[in-house]
């Protein structure tokens, strides 16, 4: 019997734990030096789907100057008001426990949770993230977008592993169940 895909977080984070400046600004984590594509092409490898926020989303479009870089995965956006599904993503707006269920249940690689930070919070909240990948920049930004929000939880995991990409730290967690 083959095991349940797992939901993965995959994301860089500032040392004090910001995913980007409030103006959504990833400069601080460019500038970075690190190793190769410290572990992305091998993480990327081991996904087939990919979840993210509408605000990552329209980040990517605005960044992004080539083509949709996840044009050849299953990709969803999580968006209350907008459904115009395209070419290269279809727009979500169910209840995320049942989506989420459901994709973990069909036959696949795993599922990249891409953020950010506010379509984490409740996916963390209710406990569907299986693994995080936590890749974090020797920057303290000061203030930003956060990785984790403040709320009423606690969440044991444990750990699965470090490496680092030279400035980089990556750190591997499992979710305890
Ligand atoms: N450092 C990294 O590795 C990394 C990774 C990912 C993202 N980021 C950065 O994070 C920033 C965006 O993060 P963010 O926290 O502001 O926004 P976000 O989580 O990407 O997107 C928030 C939007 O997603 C939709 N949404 C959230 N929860 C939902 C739910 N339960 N059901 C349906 N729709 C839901 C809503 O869209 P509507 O308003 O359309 O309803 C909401 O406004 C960007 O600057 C991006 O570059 C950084």
């Amino acid at each position: 019997m083959s095991s349940q895909r797992k939901l993965v977080l995959f994301i860089a984070t500032s040392l004090d734990g910001y995913i980007a400046t409030k103006n959504e600004s990833l400069d601080w984590l460019f500038k970075v030096e690190g190793e190769g594509d410290n572990g992305y092409s091998e993480f990327y490898e081991t996904v087939d789907t990919i979840l993210m926020g509408r605000r990552t989303y329209d980040w990517i479009l605005n960044h992004e100057t080539e083509a949709f870089p996840y044009s050849n995965k299953d990709c969803y956006v999580f968006s209350r008001s907008v459904s115009a599904d395209n070419k290269d993503v279809k727009f979500v707006n169910e209840d995320i426990v049942y989506f989420t269920n459901k994709l973990k249940n069909e036959e696949g690689k795993n599922i990249w949770i891409v953020g950010g930070g506010e379509l984490l919070h409740d996916f963390i909240k209710e406990k569907l993230v299986d693994e995080l990948i936590i890749t974090v920049a020797p920057t303290i930004i000061g203030t930003g977008i956060s990785l984790f929000k403040e709320d009423n939880y606690e969440l044991e995991l444990s750990l699965k592993g470090t490496r680092r990409f030279n400035q980089f730290v990556e750190l591997h967690y499992e979710m305890k169940k």
